[in-house]
């Protein structure tokens, strides 16, 4: 074969190979690059074949061979080119988007039970003028006792006894000393005193269904001139109703706290027997929901406040309590354990 023909002969089957070369080939390219066109290449392999040529055809062949280097130069670029477009195409339909599957499904949380419980009984008072004031949860004993009429080795105090940090802080056992602080802190010639206090407490109890070391109260109080008695029942039977339905109906039992005088446990007529007698009011047709009581005048002496010309009310209840009569929760643990399956069930 003459060296033309041979030079073509290269040109026409590289073409070929090249044409056959997609993205799976780049390997394989990239050595039949170097196989015609390096410097070992083919073609160089030709050239040395230019030198037994005769002086006419020399410059022709020579001629022919850049000719030939040229096209198949650029050929490899186009296909090299087409084949960065191929990988492309093929990662594309690889990485396809379905814009029409639905999309991920994530969870919306909730509010907890009890805190959507507190903000219930917060909206309730906040629409009477109440005011909503902290407390602090480690607390004086002086507050925590002294103030609501528990002197030191009062017998009430064992009650109550608590998680001392030393022998005049503690955990507050209940939310009364925010009593106490409001009362210290309002201006009595602007008006009476409305307040409620929501917060956690600590006791030294044993856990179980009904019990647990710390729970959350509501305090209540109401301080100004004429306040009476009567003044508390219509409070209690009014947020009685809002909490569990108009038709309820409210009874005062006498009881003792130090820091009321008179003191009461408040019942409320069963929402779920109508007053019949069921497991929820243990056929009693009543149930327990707090404690209160008419301000003591030493508490409010205590606070410089004139017990011949002011009194007040309070009352305190245990938000679980209250929570677990609207809900029908039966072991109070559930508040605390975090398990989604309890709090999803008060979305
Ligand atoms: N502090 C009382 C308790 O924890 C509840 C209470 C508050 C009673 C206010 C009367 C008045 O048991």
């Amino acid at each position: 074969m003459d060296l033309q023909t041979q030079l073509e002969e290269l040109k026409r089957s590289t073409q070929e190979k090249l044409a056959q070369m997609t993205h799976e080939h780049a390997r394989d390219m990239q050595d039949l690059r170097v196989q015609v066109l390096g410097k070992k290449g083919s073609l160089t392999e030709l050239l040395k074949g230019l030198k037994d040529l005769s002086n006419d055809l020399r410059p022709v062949i020579g001629k022919q061979v850049n000719e030939v280097r040229d096209v198949l130069t650029s050929a490899f670029e186009e296909r090299a080119k087409l084949i960065e477009e191929m990988a492309i195409q093929a990662q594309l339909e690889k990485e396809s988007l379905d814009v029409t599957l639905p999309g991920r499904q994530f969870k919306l949380g909730n509010r907890h039970i009890l805190s959507q419980t507190c903000q219930d009984i917060e909206d309730i008072f906040l629409g009477m003028g109440y005011q909503i004031i902290d407390g602090f949860e480690v607390e004086k004993d002086y507050y925590n006792f002294e103030r609501m009429n528990l002197p030191k080795d009062h017998p009430a105090r064992d009650m109550q006894d608590s998680f001392y940090i030393t022998e005049e802080i503690l955990l507050r056992t209940h939310t009364s000393p925010v009593e106490a602080r409001a009362m210290d802190q309002h201006d009595f010639s602007k008006g009476p005193l409305k307040m409620i206090s929501p917060g956690r407490v600590f006791r030294r109890d044993t856990d179980d269904a009904t019990h647990s070391h710390q729970f959350h109260q509501i305090e209540g109080l109401v301080v100004g001139e004429n306040i009476s008695m009567a003044d508390l029942k219509g409070t209690l039977l009014l947020i009685s109703q809002k909490m569990f339905g108009e038709d309820r109906k409210i009874r005062l039992r006498p009881s003792y706290f130090p820091f009321t005088e008179p003191s009461v446990e408040v019942d409320v007529s069963c929402f779920k027997c109508e007053g019949k007698g069921c497991s929820v009011c243990k056929k009693t047709g009543w149930i327990e929901i707090l404690g209160a009581g008419m301000t003591h005048p030493s508490v409010l002496e205590m606070s410089g406040i004139d017990s011949s010309k002011y009194s007040g009310f309070a009352f305190g209840m245990g938000q679980e309590r209250i929570a677990m009569l609207r809900y029908g929760i039966n072991d109070i643990r559930g508040f605390y354990q975090g398990d989604s399956r309890f709090s999803e069930q008060f979305k």
